[in-house]
């Protein structure tokens, strides 16, 4: 009876022993996570304003035909700024306009899948993201992504109702161009982020 009282005794030693050492990982796997988020939310705004600048910059003085040029140059070149220290930083849609850089994978499809539907449900766009640590052939990785809402800029060249000229240079570029027709507030897009993670 003493034996049997002992090792229950034992066994729940061991079960609160091996509950609190899950806790520690979590807590610590947690504040990982909340460092990681805070610093793709960062890297995304620095991406975000440099984009938003220099299409703005080169509408404003060049107006959109120019302005579709600089555009699909300085997307990937300014997300190559930003994808440094293990970081990859770019952008991706459902509906493509170039379906040679930017086409997303199964999780950033089903990511984007999940913000429409949210969206349709009627979130802020604005605060839609993901967040989560997958595993890979290559070991853990962080996924990022944050829905890109079609603001009013987006239009000139993403909406319903593109000028004759806008639209002919956007086909003459992208013939199997599938980015246009969105209306104000639906998702245009989202910004993706992954970062290898050592263990
Ligand atoms: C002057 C025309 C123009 C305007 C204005 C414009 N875009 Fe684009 N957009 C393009 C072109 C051209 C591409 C293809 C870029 C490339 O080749 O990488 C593109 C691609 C994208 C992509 C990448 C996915 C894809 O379809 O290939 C996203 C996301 C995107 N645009 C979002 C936006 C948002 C959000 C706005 C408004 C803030 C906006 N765009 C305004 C022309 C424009």
């Amino acid at each position: 009876m003493k034996k049997l009282i002992l090792s229950a005794f034992t066994g729940l030693v061991i079960v609160a022993s091996a509950a609190q050492a899950g806790q520690a990982a979590g807590a610590a796997g947690d504040a990982q996570m909340a460092e990681l988020k805070k610093h793709a939310l960062a890297l995304i705004k620095g991406y975000a304003m440099n984009l938003k600048g220099t299409l703005k910059q080169a509408l404003k003085k060049d107006g959109p035909v120019s302005a579709i040029h600089v555009c699909n140059r300085k997307a990937e070149e300014i997300g190559r700024v930003f994808s440094v220290r293990g970081w990859t930083v770019g952008r991706t849609a459902l509906k493509l306009r170039n379906a040679m850089l930017d086409t997303p994978d199964e999780w950033e499809k089903a990511t984007m899948k999940m913000f429409e539907k949210k969206i349709a449900e009627g979130a802020d766009p604005k605060k839609l993201i993901r967040a989560e640590i997958v595993k890979t052939d290559n070991g853990r990785m962080f996924r990022f992504m944050k829905a890109i809402p079609t603001g009013k800029p987006c239009l000139t060249c993403h909406g319903e109702n593109i000028k004759p000229e806008v639209r002919n240079a956007i086909e003459a570029s992208y013939p199997k161009d599938e980015a246009t027709g969105f209306k104000l507030g639906q998702l245009r897009g989202a910004f993706t982020l992954k970062k290898k993670l050592d263990n």
